[in-house]
C-alpha cells in the first residue's frame, strides 16, 4: 500500500529540496506560530550573540512537518553561521561523528534529525563534545589502549525527534533548551499560506480559499504548503491560474482529502478498526498487519493527528475509535458505557 501520500508530514523523496526550501522562513521574525518557542529561542540567540558564544544546545520534539529543520536553519542564520545536517541513523559509528565534529567552524549548528536513533556507542562520543567541545578517541586496544582528546570548535547541537520518549536521560539532560512543537492552529496556517502564495507568485488568492486549505492541513505547515502547490497546479491547468473556493474544493477532492483533512490512509486506518475490529480496542500490530502497513508509519505519521483531533483513543487495552470518528465514517458508535469501561 502506498505510504508516499500527500498528507504524509514526513519529507517525501519526490519533494525537491528546492521547492520546500523556497518557502522556508530564514529569519526568526519571519517565523509564524510556535510563539513561546520563538521567544525562548530569540533570547537564547541574542544572549549567545552578546557573549560571542554559540547558542545552547536545543532539543526539539514533536510530529514531523512542524518546522524542526527550518528552525535549525533559522538559528544558524541568526547566529551568522552554517548548518551541518545529519541524522541519527547516518552516524553509524563513532568515527562518523568525529569526522562531522571536526569539520565544524566556531558557532556552527550541528543538526541531528531522528536523534533517538543515534547508536549508543556514538552517543557516548557526543557527551564530552556537547559539554566541553572535546572528543575522546580511544586508539589501540588492550594493554596499549590510550585515549586521545581532540578539541572541536564550540558549536550548537540541535537535536530533532518525533519520539522524545526514546531518548536516554543522560542525552536529554545535556540540552539547555528542550521544547515540544505543537500543531499549528488554522489562523497561523492561514498566515503561512498567504506568505507562501506570495512567494510562489500566485495572484493574490482569496483568503477564504487559503482558509479552506489551512483547515485541511492537519495543523502542519509542510502539508499546507504541499496542498497549496497542488491547488496552484489545478488552478493553472483548469482555471487559468485563478484560485477560488470551488477550485480548492475540487483540487482537494481530486487528492482524496476530505473536509477534515483526512486522506485515504487515515480513513483506511479508522475504517479497519471500525469494520474488522468493531471499533476496538485493538492492538496497533493487529491493525498494521490487517492493513499490510508498517507499525512505525501508523504510529508516527497517521496516529498523532487522529489522537489530537479526537478520532482515536489509546486505552489500556488498545486503540479505539471515538464517537466522532464513528460518526465521520458513518458507522455505529461505541456506547457510552462501553467507552467508559475502557478508561476506568
Ligand atoms: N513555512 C513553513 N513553516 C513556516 C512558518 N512556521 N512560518 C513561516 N513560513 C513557514
Amino acid at each position: 500500500m502506498a505510504t508516499e501520500r500527500l498528507m504524509n508530514p514526513a519529507t517525501l523523496p519526490t519533494e525537491t529540496d528546492q521547492s520546500a526550501n523556497a518557502l522556508r522562513p530564514t529569519r526568526i521574525d519571519e517565523y509564524i506560530g510556535q510563539r513561546d518557542l520563538i521567544e525562548r529561542l530569540s533570547i537564547a540567540i541574542q544572549a549567545g550573540r552578546q557573549r560571542a558564544e554559540p547558542m545552547e544546545h536545543v532539543l526539539l520534539h514533536g510530529p514531523p512537518g512542524l518546522g524542526k529543520t527550518t528552525l535549525a536553519h533559522v538559528i544558524a542564520n541568526e547566529m551568522g553561521s552554517k548548518v551541518h545536517a545529519t541524522s541519527g541513523p547516518a552516524l553509524a559509528r563513532g568515527t562518523d561523528l568525529v569526522a562531522t565534529l571536526t569539520r565544524l567552524e566556531a558557532n556552527d549548528v550541528l543538526f541531528i534529525d531522528e536523534i533517538h536513533r543515534l547508536p549508543v556507542a556514538v552517543e557516548e562520543f557526543i557527551y564530552p563534545a556537547m559539554e566541553d567541545f572535546r572528543i575522546d578517541v580511544t586508539i589501540d586496544s588492550g594493554l596499549h589502549a590510550q585515549t586521545v582528546q581532540i578539541n572541536c570548535k564550540p558549536f550548537t547541537l540541535i537535536g530533532a525527534t518525533t519520539r522524545a520518549g526514546l531518548l536516554s536521560a543522560p542525552l536529554r539532560s545535556r540540552f539547555g533548551l528542550v521544547h515540544h512543537l505543537r500543531y499549528y492552529d488554522s489562523r497561523d496556517l492561514l498566515k503561512i499560506l498567504m506568505r507562501s502564495s506570495g512567494i510562489l507568485g500566485m495572484a493574490s488568492p482569496p483568503e477564504s480559499s487559503m482558509a479552506i486549505i489551512a483547515g485541511r492541513s492537519r495543523g502542519t505547515p509542510r502539508i499546507a504548503n504541499r496542498l497549496l502547490r497542488r491547488v496552484r497546479d489545478f488552478a493553472d491547468v483548469r482555471a487559468k491560474g485563478k484560485v477560488s473556493d470551488d477550485i480548492v474544493e475540487r483540487a482537494l477532492e481530486l487528492e482524496g482529502i476530505d473536509h477534515l483533512g483526512l486522506d485515504e490512509l487515515d480513513r483506511s486506518y479508522l475504517g479497519t478498526i471500525a469494520t474488522i475490529y468493531e471499533g476496538g480496542p485493538v492492538g496497533l500490530e493487529a491493525v498494521a498487519a490487517t492493513m499490510n502497513q508498517d507499525v512505525g508509519t501508523l504510529e508516527d505519521v497517521v496516529e498523532p493527528f487522529l489522537l489530537q483531533s479526537g478520532f482515536l483513543a489509546r486505552t489500556r487495552r488498545g486503540r479505539m475509535l471515538t464517537r466522532a470518528a464513528a460518526e465521520h465514517l458513518g458507522v455505529d458508535t461505541p456506547t457510552a458505557a462501553e467507552a467508559d469501561a475502557l478508561f476506568d
